[in-house]
């Protein structure tokens, strides 16, 4: 067992999107989600055992110290998960839990609508198997990252990654090195925090908007070709039906009581640029989630004219592509 370690994950930015819960389990999903793994945004996170006990987990994000019911959850499956593999070396989860100081930082907007949770709850469950060096595979982890948040399951992997309805766990689709041109160009609108999260929201929607039961019926399809869209690597079809998936997302919101807008102006000024990009024969599409924030989706070769289009802009584009996935940074005995 290690007294310290450092790891690092990245936010996976669902293409096809994870919008509300089954009725049973933990944030099991209603819709299976297609999502890439990010390379250049990360949330690095520290595990320490203390040599007193602390009343922990203490858990700081962005130096500040955060109480959070997702992180009950989580530990609750923890235990459940790592007390089997710590009989031999005569210490109890419990005992760990009691001394253990987390320290997480995003180098990317927290709560903005960029996956902030997905990657946090993804490092928490990667860094703890580090931190105890209990070797566990890869899905064990992304099912106990998905206790705390359900888009988190799916950056325990690197790359394309899906997370089908009704499951506990997501598993890789394509690796980091599968689509090595694809782009995700995220204009930030705005880096406050936004007043609702993504999990009220879903929960809000599945009871009052009419749509929902539609939404998680056509879901089924998009998710069917969106699988094949990027197995195949088509540009086209995957940015077609990443619109479609959250535009049909936001669909269920605008028809909830009461409606949920995540949008500011200068997102929708952006979706008509982008449109303008595409009547000029530019290839690209794009994604929002539970946030003002608006990610271009395109190839390298489209990069330059996505990026000219928008160089009057104050905050300059995060320009990103297909990351590797959750990595030991260092270890400590
Ligand atoms: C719009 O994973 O944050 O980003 O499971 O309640 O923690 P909880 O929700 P969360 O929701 C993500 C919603 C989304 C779409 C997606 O990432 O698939």
């Amino acid at each position: 067992m290690n007294t310290q370690a450092t790891v690092s994950a990245q936010p996976n930015l669902a293409l096809v999107k994870y919008w509300g819960k089954k009725n049973r389990g933990i944030n099991v999903p209603a819709t299976s989600s297609i999502g890439l793994t990010l390379n250049g945004i990360e949330t690095r996170t520290t595990l320490t055992l203390m040599d007193r006990g602390t009343g922990g987990p203490r858990i700081k994000v962005n130096g500040t110290e955060l109480q959070d019911s997702r992180f009950e959850v989580f530990f609750r499956q923890a235990e459940k998960l790592f007390s089997p593999r710590l009989r031999q070396t005569g210490i109890s989860f419990s005992d760990i839990i009691e001394k253990l100081a987390v320290d997480s930082t995003n180098n990317f907007p927290t709560a903005a609508g960029l996956a902030s949770s997905s990657s946090g709850l993804g490092a928490l469950a990667f860094g703890l198997d580090a931190l105890l060096e209990t070797r566990l595979e890869r899905s064990a982890l992304s099912a106990l990252a998905r206790s705390g948040s359900g888009s988190a399951a799916r950056t325990l992997y690197g790359g394309f990654v899906e997370f089908r309805e009704g499951s506990t766990r997501a598993r890789q689709l394509a690796g980091n090195d599968h689509w090595p041109e694809f782009r995700v160009v995220v204009f930030t609108v705005s880096a406050q925090a936004k007043k609702t999260s993504s999990r009220a929201g879903m929960n809000a929607i599945k009871k009052s908007s009419p749509f929902f039961p539609a939404w998680v019926r056509n879901s089924r399809s998009l998710y069917k070709e969106m699988r094949s869209a990027v197995l195949d690597r088509d540009i086209e079809k995957t940015g077609t039906i990443a619109r479609l998936s959250y535009l049909r997302m936001f669909a269920t919101m605008f028809a909830a009581n009461p409606p949920l807008v995540y949008w500011q102006p200068e997102s929708i000024e952006i979706i008509h640029a982008l449109e303008d990009l595409r009547s000029q024969g530019i290839a690209v599409w794009e994604t929002m989630d539970a946030g003002p924030q608006v990610k271009a989706l395109c190839e390298e070769k489209d990069l330059a004219a996505v990026l000219a289009a928008f160089h009057n802009r104050e905050s300059r584009p995060i320009i990103l592509s297909a990351g590797k996935g959750p990595e030991v940074i260092e270890t400590w005995k």
